[in-house]
């Protein structure tokens, strides 16, 4: 089996067919994370997962480009993006819920500052909600899945400075996040396994070499797989809408890479996930 670890099918790219991409994807053994990136792609996270039994799980947080209003468009996106108030108490509430494994998604986006309003009063912001987001995810002894775009140097100060201040909490023996779709260099990369992360891998890698030396290198307990859907397109169907069932093309690559079997890198993928997320 496989684990998308991170999934937009609560996205408005799916709001015709979810159900359908859901079961195509857990008829293929492949279970998935749906993401939130405000309220209320957050609570449709939710409620998709309590749908199904098993196979399903939420995360459920407020997203760096969505904390001001603006424009967001990239080349596989095109949105207006809301300007949420942060509320710790409705995603308190929201992540009691069982099927609720992270909070998420959460972090520092830089590339979408809007030139025209204040950056550095925006990067305040965005820098407020996420310290709020992981003190709730310590509070509720749930993992963080961290977004960052153009920001790792205030990344790091920010969970370099989180860490030490819960440094006796904090579990020693396992991951507490997940860099979720990893695009930085080596050396980045072992920095955030230095501060407890784990990193996880898109359909980028199927059609960019350029990480193919860190996944060559990576430790076995320090990566997982996701689609980040309907986005990041794997290699062969780039252009078309992505879904969690081509999880497997990362895996795929990975196996590849690495010189692994496919059924090895399910294997361990799936057991970082579900020892990350305790599904
Ligand atoms: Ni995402």
């Amino acid at each position: 089996m496989l684990i998308d670890t991170h999934a937009h099918v609560n996205f408005s790219a799916f709001k015709d067919d979810a159900d359908e991409v859901i079961r195509r994807s857990l008829a293929a053994d492949t279970w998935m994370i749906l993401v939130g990136s405000e309220t209320k792609t957050s609570k449709r996270a939710l409620e998709y997962a309590n749908k199904y039994e098993k196979g399903v799980y939420a995360a459920v947080g407020l997203h760096p480009i969505h904390t001001h209003e603006q424009k967001a468009t990239g080349d596989d996106y095109d949105f207006n993006a809301r300007g949420e108030e942060f509320s710790y108490d409705v995603y308190e509430k929201l992540a009691q819920f069982k099927k609720v494994v992270a909070i998420g998604e959460i972090g520092l986006d830089y590339y979408h500052l809007d030139p025209a309003a204040d950056p550095a009063a925006l990067k305040r912001r965005q820098k407020e909600v996420f310290l709020r987001q992981l003190e709730l995810a310590k509070n509720l002894k749930l993992p963080a899945i961290i977004h960052c775009r153009q920001a790792h140097d205030d990344m790091l100060e920010i969970l370099k400075k989180f860490r030490k201040d819960y440094k006796d909490i904090m579990p020693k023996d396992k991951a507490w996040g997940v860099m979720h779709c990893f695009s930085g260099d080596e050396e980045l990369a072992w920095q955030y396994f230095t501060l407890g992360l784990n990193i996880s891998f898109t359909g980028l890698i199927t059609f960019s070499a350029k990480w193919d030396d860190l996944i060559r290198r990576i430790p076995n307990d320090k990566f997982m797989i996701e689609t980040d859907c309907p986005y990041m397109t794997p290699e062969p169907f780039r252009g078309q809408r992505n879904e969690p069932i081509l999880v497997k093309k990362v895996a795929e690559r990975i196996a590849e890479i690495k010189n692994l079997s496919f059924e090895r890198i399910a294997e361990i993928s799936t057991n970082n996930a579900r020892k990350l997320f305790n599904i």
